[in-house]
């Protein structure tokens, strides 16, 4: 399906909206709320306009994961969950219970089964093959990466399994991330998109050129939208 592209000069605020609008939407239908927080830069200025305006959100029915992770200890500049912590988590004081946070600190290989493992169990819980999530942030990597997902990376051709660790050679550092599998088997996937990205880029990957990995997201029964800040 051919994915809704919002160009927004209200970025932030329209961003932090669609989440709420999607958080509201499935707790209305499911009584919970499934959502895997993106990494990087651009999504710091979104999580903490939703802490600030998610005060009326029943964070106990939220089940927050991560879409990857650097393998890095959680206090570490560049670790995901701590961005996510510092901007969402602890201002909204998110529960404890309602994080899922990917072990960056331990082997790569474990971390990796571990949280696949764990999403297992929630799907069986509610009686799923695939842990479906309502709602999946992506960023757009300058070379067309999403998640962990970089081009020429062994995670791209991983067909079973959810979670893998991966080697990402240019960075010469391991990552854990979603796979394929997952993130396609989500009901919505947005896109947070910095003004500063390359114009062509995008029109390349939402036109679904699969040199980019970022264009293989598309999910078979769900829907993507892109979020583009003007
Ligand atoms: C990560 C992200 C990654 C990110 C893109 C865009 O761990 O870095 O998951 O996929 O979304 O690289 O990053 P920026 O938002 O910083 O441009």
């Amino acid at each position: 399906m051919k994915p809704q592209v919002i160009r927004t000069k209200n970025f932030t605020a329209d961003a932090a909206d669609f989440i709420l609008e999607q958080a509201h939407k499935a707790i209305g239908e499911r009584n919970e709320f499934r959502i895997a927080l993106s990494g990087g830069n651009t999504p710091r200025p979104v999580y903490a306009r939703l802490a600030a305006v998610a005060h009326d959100l029943p964070w106990e029915l939220i089940h927050i994961t991560f879409g990857d992770e650097r393998c890095v200890p959680p206090d570490d500049k560049d670790s995901n969950f701590r961005m996510a912590r510092e901007t969402l988590l602890a201002p909204a004081a998110v529960p404890g219970k309602s994080v899922l946070r990917m072990r960056g600190e331990i082997d790569p290989q474990i971390a990796a089964q571990e949280y696949h493992d764990h999403l297992d169990l929630m799907a069986t819980q509610r009686r799923e093959p695939i842990y479906r999530h309502d709602l999946i942030l992506l960023g757009l990597g300058d070379d067309g990466h999403t998640a962990s997902l970089f081009p020429e990376t062994a995670a791209l051709n991983e067909q079973i399994r959810r979670v893998v660790a991966n080697f990402v050679p240019k960075l010469n550092a391991w990552r854990l991330t979603f796979t394929f599998p997952l993130i396609n088997h989500a009901r919505h996937i947005l896109f947070l998109v910095a003004a500063s990205k390359n114009p062509a880029l995008i029109e390349r990957v939402c036109e679904g050129d699969r040199q980019f990995p970022a264009a293989r997201v598309d999910p078979s029964a769900g829907d993507v939208t892109w979020m583009i800040a003007e």
